[in-house]
């Protein structure tokens, strides 16, 4: 197989294209192919590096402890005047996604522990709150928006529970 062909040959598959890219530019230049093709073999060597820097930062992202499992997702509704449900209970150093839907009129969702706190909207869809339950404990969950003369009975709780080890 001519270095040429990898060129011409329309698109050939990305694994295609950091081999034959690599191997091409050397072979190229002591042979009668002048300039154009080099170049195009050159770009396409740069294109397969960029495609493994890319592919190695992409698994390096996966490797990242914080998005290395997904969260659990947990649907919160809110309304006057409690949260459904009231005890929500998560592991220490789970990450948590919470999907935050008011039932009724405007309503917020605060955790100070873990700097939740989120203005809800009339009929919205679900909100997705997103947070590292870092520690164990019981942290109250409040309405951080008036919304009546039950705001401040609502209540809930964010009970993390001590990680086994
Ligand atoms: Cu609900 Cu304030």
């Amino acid at each position: 197989m001519a270095p040429a062909d990898a060129v011409s040959r329309g698109t050939p598959r990305s694994a295609d294209l950091q081999v034959r890219g690599f191997q091409a530019s050397p072979l190229l230049i002591p042979g009668q192919v002048l300039g154009r093709p080099t170049l195009f073999a050159d770009s396409i060597a740069v294109a397969g590096t960029a495609l493994l820097l890319g592919v190695a930062a992409m698994s390096y992202a996966h490797q990242d402890p914080a998005t290395a499992s997904a969260p659990r997702v947990i649907e919160v509704v809110v309304k006057r005047f409690a949260f459904e449900p009231a005890r929500i209970e998560v592991t220490e150093g789970e990450r948590v996604r919470l999907m935050v839907k008011s039932a009724d009129g405007p309503h917020g969702i605060a955790i100070k522990k873990f700097k939740v706190s989120q203005a809800l909207k009339r009929g919205d869809q679900p909100v997705s709150i997103e947070f590292t339950a870092a520690a164990a404990g019981e942290f109250p969950i409040l309405c951080s928006e008036y919304c009546g003369e039950g705001h401040d009975d609502m209540k809930g709780m964010l009970v993390v529970t001590v990680k086994e080890r």
